[in-house]
């Protein structure tokens, strides 16, 4: 027992450790359901989930049998009393059974390929409607750009998509690339995963059809922060998605009253990692941050988005998130307060 109690242990941890999400890693998500491939409500995860679904039982039948057969044999042909312990008449070579479980393994395999391809080709297949949304994502370490360039919109970690009606759907299309490493991004309840690679584009679509939170996950392996690279996406009926991207579109207003907090953001080390649009800040190393308070979670989903926490945040990022590549600001207290003051100030 000793020995397979780690291979236990990977196998059903494996899964459970995949979704830092669900298991108090990162922020509070009690109210979102667990990110799992078996609730589909997009068209690709629900091909997904079909496939899925036939291959489990093709598995399972095999290992009902095969098992079956192991048992047969073990009752049936258990030692008789009185047996005098010689060996049974061995037989070897039998060319009807070696034919037999040869093809047959072969065929299994044969059909789920084929099942396998054609979902691949279904999903890979679908031409981009002229009402989709088009969205640039890009995988940095550790966290989410996404550039609406239809739409002007620039934001991070929370991707806003509309509600896709299976009468007139308004799917969403995602032109995926790297700043960096390979990341790899998954919204289980959406699509499969779709690996971020350095220097090529990658496309996938998602058409939900139930509106709600959904989170997500980098998948590859990217570094010390991977299970904090966490995402979500938030699917809104059409006017409310409208109401977002307006409202994201809208420019920085400055704040008399908080002003001292908009000098430090302006002449510290802020400026040359983040854009806050309708300031001189115009970095684009870290996450855009002119409606950070439009966003839930802070640090790719890693605590959220309060004053608290955003204070935690800027005077030193790995407390939270050890690792995170932004730097310890370490503001004075007087000046951190007013520069979390100016932050919350971004809607
Ligand atoms: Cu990005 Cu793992």
């Amino acid at each position: 027992m000793k020995r397979w109690l780690p291979i236990l242990i990977g196998l059903v941890g494996s899964p459970i450790i995949a979704f830092a999400n669900d298991w108090g890693m990162g922020a509070s998500n009690a109210k979102i359901p667990p990110p799992t491939i078996f609730t589909p409500v997009s068209t690709p995860a629900n091909e997904i989930d079909t496939v899925a679904y036939f291959t489990i039982t093709v598995c399972a039948a095999i290992f009902v049998i095969v098992a079956g057969l192991v048992v047969y044999s073990i009752i049936r042909f258990r030692e008789p009393p009185g047996d005098d312990g010689r060996e049974p008449a061995q037989v070897y070579g039998s060319n009807p059974i070696e034919f037999a479980w040869t093809t047959v393994p072969i065929l299994i395999v044969f059909v789920l390929i084929l099942t396998t391809a054609r979902t691949i080709y279904s999903v890979q297949a679908a031409p981009r409607p002229p009402d989709s949304i088009l969205v640039h994502v890009i995988g940095h370490q550790w966290w989410w750009e996404f550039r609406y360039p239809e739409l002007g919109v620039v934001t991070a970690n929370e991707l806003h998509v509309p509600l896709s009606d299976r009468a007139h759907p308004t799917p969403t299309f995602l032109d995926l690339e790297s700043a960096d490493v390979a990341h790899s991004f998954w919204v289980p309840r959406l699509a499969g995963k779709t690996d971020v690679i350095p220097n090529r584009k990658n496309t996938m679509w998602i058409d939900p059809h139930q509106p709600g939170i959904y989170l997500g996950q980098c998948a590859e392996y990217c570094g010390t922060e991977h299970a904090l690279m966490l995402l979500r996406v938030v699917v809104e009926p059409r006017p409310d998605f409208d109401r977002w991207i307006a409202a994201q579109k809208q420019r920085a207003v400055a704040d008399a009253s908080v002003d001292h907090g908009r000098q430090i953001f302006e002449t510290t080390a802020c400026v040359n990692c983040h854009v806050v649009q309708g300031t001189a800040a115009e970095g684009r190393f870290g996450p855009d941050l002119t409606h950070l308070m439009a966003r839930e979670t802070i640090g790719a989903g890693a605590a959220m988005n309060t004053p608290d926490n955003l204070k935690t945040w800027v005077h030193d990022p790995s407390t939270i998130k050890p690792g995170a590549l932004m730097p310890a600001m370490n503001l004075s207290q007087k000046d951190l307060d007013d520069l979390v003051a100016y932050l919350v100030t971004l809607h």
